[in-house]
């Protein structure tokens, strides 16, 4: 048991990656705060999880929505380990040029924005349990951007970059903070990335991956579980690539 006596938050933990790394958390004996925008969908994870998971609904990009996380943390489980940044969203692929300018503003405020009030709300609740573990979900696309996807990917470049930064900042309060970069998945997301759902399409996102297939949520579960463990104790600043070798 990998995160026996943790507690962890994870945001966008409604469906897809969250959902995933916040089941792989439990089954490795954390409990775990399931957040997200849609309430329905948090109570719906929690309740597949069981005892050691609570939803909450919530808005990553308030301050209030984060000053809520953590007291249900606190007060369902009486400590912090574990904050994961995960909810995102993006804009359809499309030219830099015609994207609006209220989906530049929502993917500021819940891919960046979200960042900034999380830090300040929670490090130090995870300072006081002796330190912990901040993972960011950005993205391959903040590595090695493609076109279609310019202020989304820039958002997840400023995501590793704050990670970094964070890092080092964090590091005397054993606070390690850490991003995971995936490559295309098959979740809700998928078909904005594309623009357009196709098999042609996906046959095209998909060829420039070396080992041949999206990823899929277990690999980001892996992935954060190991980020989140004491066995990546020595692990900060890092931009973890889940990728099959896309960035290489
Ligand atoms: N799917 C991919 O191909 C891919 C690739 C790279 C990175 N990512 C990143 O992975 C993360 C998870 O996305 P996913 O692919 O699992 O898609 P998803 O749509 O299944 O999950 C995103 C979740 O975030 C929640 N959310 C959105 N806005 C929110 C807000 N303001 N407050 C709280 N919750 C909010 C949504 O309700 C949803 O449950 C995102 O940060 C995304 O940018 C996805």
């Amino acid at each position: 048991m990998r995160m026996e006596g943790k507690t962890a938050i994870v945001t966008g933990a409604g469906s897809g990656f969250g959902e995933a790394i916040a089941t792989r958390f439990a089954e490795e004996g954390a409990n775990v705060v399931i957040a997200d925008i849609r309430e329905d969908a948090a109570h719906a994870v929690a309740s597949a999880i069981g005892a050691s998971a609570v939803g909450i609904g919530v808005d990553v990009a308030t301050r209030a929505g984060n000053i809520a996380m953590r007291d249900c943390a606190a007060e369902s489980f009486g400590r912090l380990d574990t904050f994961v940044l995960n909810a995102g969203v993006t804009h359809k692929n499309q030219s830099a040029l015609t994207v609006s300018e209220a989906d530049f503003d929502l993917i500021t405020a819940v891919n960046m924005k979200a960042m900034f009030h999380a830090t300040q709300v929670m490090a130090d609740d995870l300072a006081a349990f002796g330190g912990g573990s901040i993972i960011a979900t950005a993205s391959t696309a903040g590595l090695r951007p493609r076109p279609g996807l310019v202020w989304y990917n820039a958002s997840k470049a400023w995501v590793i970059n704050a990670c970094k930064c964070l890092a080092v900042e964090l590091a005397p309060r054993n606070i390690r903070v850490n991003s995971l970069c995936p490559v295309a998945s098959p979740t809700a997301m998928l078909s904005d990335f594309m623009g357009e759902d196709t098999p042609e399409i996906r046959e095209k996102f998909q060829a420039v991956i070396p080992l041949g297939r999206f990823s899929q949520p277990r690999d980001m579960a892996n992935a954060a579980l190991y980020l989140a463990s004491d066995q990546a104790d020595f692990i900060t600043g890092v931009a973890l690539e889940v990728d099959g070798g896309r960035c290489v």
